[in-house]
């Protein structure tokens, strides 16, 4: 039976940033759809106040991952499935995690709004203001926020697969002992 597990310190990461991004996820949504709460764009402060952190908890999360290896996968799993897993990871990190916040600070940025991490210390701008910035800005960060939503959907699908379908472990990997 697989029985290895991720260091107490990434699984706090994951599960501390991963309670984040949803939550960002969902407050992102409603602060552009849902205009009946957002009149003063106080949704859309709480978005950016929220989700701003990621960019912060990922240097750590990154910078401990280099330092610490992940658990084997199971020996039951194909080459492909392994090689799935990895680079499905890697995109997470580099989609979800690094590109979705920097464009959306990129979008800030260029039309001259400010980002306050968790409502406590102001970002300085990515860029001066631009309109044609803030639009491309807009329309990457809209396109991958959905895109992402579909990943972070998969992973979450794929991990329950693990658990229940496959018995693995591998979620029990990234649960507490
Ligand atoms: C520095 C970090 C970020 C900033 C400054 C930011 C900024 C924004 C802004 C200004 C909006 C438009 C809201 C409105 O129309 O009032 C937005 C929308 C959105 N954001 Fe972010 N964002 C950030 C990170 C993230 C992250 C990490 C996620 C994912 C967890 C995310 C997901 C979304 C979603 C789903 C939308 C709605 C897209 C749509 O359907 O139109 N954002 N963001
Ligand atoms: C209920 C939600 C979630 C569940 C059940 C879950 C489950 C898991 C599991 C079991 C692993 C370990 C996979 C392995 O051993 O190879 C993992 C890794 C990972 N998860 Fe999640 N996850 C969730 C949400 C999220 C979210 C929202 C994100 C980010 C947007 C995320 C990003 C990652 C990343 C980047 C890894 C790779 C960790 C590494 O090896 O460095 N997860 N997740």
């Amino acid at each position: 039976m697989h029985s290895e597990h991720y260091t107490a310190t990434a699984k706090w990461l994951h599960w501390v940033m991963a309670a984040i991004w949803l939550g960002a996820w969902l407050l992102g949504f409603c602060a552009a759809h849902w205009h009946a709460i957002n009149s003063d764009h106080q949704v859309t402060f709480v978005h950016k106040a929220l989700a701003s952190s990621v960019l912060f908890l990922v240097v750590l999360r990154v910078a401990w991952r280099l330092t610490h290896s992940a658990p084997a996968l199971p020996a039951s799993m194909s080459p492909l499935m392994r090689k799935a897993a990895h680079y499905g990871h890697l995109l997470l990190y580099a989609v979800a995690l690094i590109a979705l916040p920097v464009s959306g600070w990129l979008w800030s940025s260029a039309g001259n709004h400010e980002v306050w991490v968790l409502g406590l210390l102001k970002l300085p701008p990515l860029v001066a203001p631009a309109e044609s910035t803030q639009h491309l800005a807009g329309l990457f960060h809209t396109y991958v926020a959905w895109l992402c939503g579909a990943l972070v959907g998969g992973h979450i699908l794929v991990a329950l697969k693990h658990h229940f379908v496959d018995r693995d472990g591998v979620l029990r990997g990234m649960l507490p002992r």
